[in-house]
């Protein structure tokens, strides 16, 4: 019921939008309310090559990607809800989602920046996993300013987490900008500061499937990783500190594989599957420069999403996770029927400060936090 009155907003909305500013491309409406009384909205935006997105307040998260095949027909591609109940229940693993303050794991939650340790959450035990409880990243309401110009439109959201929040140190002033244009690339592009040495790795968290989200696996879609090494976890999923060669394991993606042929072949004693966090190949990269770390692409609808990014580590996670949630209009969330591409430092970074080949997580005051991560959406020839 609250589905179809929200679609139905919407879409009268929209419809009252389109008759009075025909060239506006981003509008923003009511989503719903938090049990705190917080309104949360709805940013939708989309270009002049048929790619509609919808951007909650609640987590920064996506919601909605809708975007053609090769014969033009168009599907939604990412996982999301109908209500901000659901966003907020236990069934939210984090879909479209911004997350943090530290994306993927921190060991026991615990780390020491200048002496000084800390412990955060242990959520998914005994570790921390992306930011915690209630006051994480994903589960608070971002503040949000609309923009477009000829070419391309979008929206900026910020938060500012204060000192101490879900265990983190400093108050952290984060701000993520949505910016889609008309070649249908949805760049993210994060920033932040802090007023404490802090550590600190924010990544959307969305889960794609090509045929369209609800639709039963990504299995069949093809997966290349521009990366030679991954980093080894234990069976917590916490990073061994090794840099590993992928040759010769089911993680060799640097052709195009389906993802299914090799998932099998390999598991951790916690949900066997890919999992794991690869070494974006950047030797011939200069520093902040934004390049491609994974193209991924449905055989059977052409449609092809292209991951790129400044970020030294892309996770490649197969929804080995999902079990079965109700999402946006009754749509089924599989294991394994949807996947992330979530670029980033590499998991559990801030306990392997100073090992050889590591990127810096910790961030200090005067310094500012940036990170690009672009889904590009298109068709194979
Ligand atoms: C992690 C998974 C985790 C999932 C939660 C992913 O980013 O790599 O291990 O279960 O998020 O939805």
């Amino acid at each position: 019921m609250l589905r179809l009155r929200f679609s139905c907003f919407v879409a009268l909305a929209l419809s009252c939008m389109v008759a009075s500013s025909a060239n506006a491309h981003v509008h923003a409406f009511k989503f719903g309310e938090t049990p705190d009384g917080e309104m949360v909205k709805v940013y939708t935006m989309k270009s002049d090559n048929g790619a509609y997105i919808e951007i909650l307040t609640l987590g920064a998260t996506i919601r909605k990607i809708e975007v053609p095949d090769k014969d033009g027909n168009v599907a939604d591609v990412v996982f999301g809800f109908d209500n901000v109940e659901d966003y907020l229940s236990d069934e939210n693993q984090y879909f479209g989602a911004v997350v943090g303050r530290y994306g993927n794991r921190i060991a026991d939650g615990k780390f020491t920046i200048d002496d000084e340790e800390y412990q955060l959450a242990t959520n998914d035990p005994p570790n921390h996993l992306h930011g915690g409880g209630d006051r994480a990243l994903s589960k608070v309401v971002w503040k949000a300013k609309r923009f477009e110009s000829e070419t391309e439109r979008g929206v900026t959201m910020w938060y500012t987490s204060p000192d101490g929040e879900e265990g983190y140190p400093g108050e952290l002033s984060a701000r993520v900008t949505y910016t889609l244009n008309n070649d249908n690339e949805l760049r993210i592009d994060f920033e932040a500061t802090t007023d404490k040495a802090t550590v600190l790795n924010l990544t959307n968290h969305a889960y794609f499937n090509l045929h369209g989200a609800g639709s039963p696996t990504i299995n069949d879609h093809e997966l290349m990783i521009n990366a030679d090494r991954y980093t080894p976890v234990d069976d917590t999923l916490i990073t061994t500190g090794e840099l590993a060669p992928v040759e010769g394991t089911p993680l060799d993606f640097r052709t195009f594989h389906t993802i299914g042929e090799r998932v099998d072949e390999f598991g951790y004693a916690k949900g066997a599957g890919y999992d794991h966090n690869f070494v974006i190949n950047r030797d011939d990269a200069q520093e902040g420069e934004v390049i491609t770390a994974a193209v991924l692409r449905d055989p059977e609808s052409g449609r092809q999403l292209t991951v790129k990014t400044d970020q030294p580590g892309v996770q490649f996670y197969g929804g080995n996770f999902l079990h079965g949630q109700i999402g946006k209009d009754g749509q089924v969330y599989k294991k394994r029927s949807g996947c992330c591409l979530e670029t980033q430092v590499f998991p559990d970074s801030p306990n392997k400060q100073g090992k050889e080949g590591w990127p810096n997580a910790v961030l200090r005051p005067g310094e500012t936090y940036r990170h690009v991560q672009q889904f590009g959406f298109g068709v194979t020839e």
